[in-house]
């Protein structure tokens, strides 16, 4: 009775192992099955998919997941992951958020910049702090990101089309955005990467 009790002991302890040590993924198949979009190392050569190198690991985890429950607007990202398992998943986030951040090389107008200053400041830079180029645990760097994505990320929060990460609601702020406030904001984060 003994014996049995310690061999089941044995082999719960052996699962146990079995599932929490392995089944890490590796780099190189992460960049395998995301560089082809996001760029080596996260860093996207592709204006209309976003760089994600550097951004932090809780911002990434929110952004898979809200993907794989379908709660926010996807064109590609679906596929890559349904059915992936949180481990999984946190160990992309965890990957990423350990790339550099690199500044996309973009064209800005002057006059856009300075306008789009202005708005950040006001309504922005509480949360996005230092100009965007500072992220915090779950927001996102925004300096130097890609135009077009940033263009369309924010036509989806003012249309109310993306939940935030709750208890970070930018609520009405954000929703009251306009083209007229979203094509300034979007010069003035583009041109932390301008040439
Ligand atoms: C076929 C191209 C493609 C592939 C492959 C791809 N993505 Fe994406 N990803 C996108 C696009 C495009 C977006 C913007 C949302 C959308 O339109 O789907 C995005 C958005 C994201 C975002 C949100 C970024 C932000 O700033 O909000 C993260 C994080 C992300 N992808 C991670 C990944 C990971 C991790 C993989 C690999 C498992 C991956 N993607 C594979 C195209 C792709
Ligand atoms: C109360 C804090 C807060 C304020 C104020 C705020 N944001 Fe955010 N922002 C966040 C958080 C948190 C996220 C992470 C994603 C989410 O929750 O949707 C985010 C995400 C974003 C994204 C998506 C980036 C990406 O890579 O997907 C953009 C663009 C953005 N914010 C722009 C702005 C702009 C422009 C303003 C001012 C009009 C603003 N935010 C005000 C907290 C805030």
């Amino acid at each position: 009775m003994v014996r049995r009790t310690v061999a089941l002991l044995w082999l719960a302890a052996a699962l146990l192992f079995g599932t929490t040590g392995a089944h890490a993924l590796e780099p190189q198949t992460i960049e395998a099955t995301c560089s082809g979009c996001h760029g080596p190392q996260g860093v996207s050569m592709v204006p209309n998919f976003p760089s994600i190198a550097g951004q932090p690991a809780d911002f990434i985890m929110y952004t898979l997941k809200a993907y794989q429950k379908g709660v926010w607007p996807a064109q590609m990202m679906t596929s890559f992951v349904q059915g992936r398992s949180e481990a999984d998943l946190r160990d992309m986030a965890e990957y990423y958020s350990e790339q550099d951040w690199v500044p996309r090389p973009q064209e800005t107008e002057p006059e856009l910049v300075k306008q789009g200053k202005r708005i950040h400041e006001a309504l922005c830079q509480k949360c996005h702090r230092a100009g965007g180029r500072e992220p915090a645990d779950y927001e996102p760097i925004l300096a130097g990101q890609w135009m077009p994505y940033l263009r369309r990320a924010l036509e989806e929060y003012a249309a109310g089309e993306r939940p935030m990460v709750k208890g970070r609601g930018k609520g009405p702020k954000i929703r009251q955005l306009t083209e007229e406030d979203i094509e300034p904001l979007v010069h003035f984060y583009g041109s932390a990467g301008a040439q």
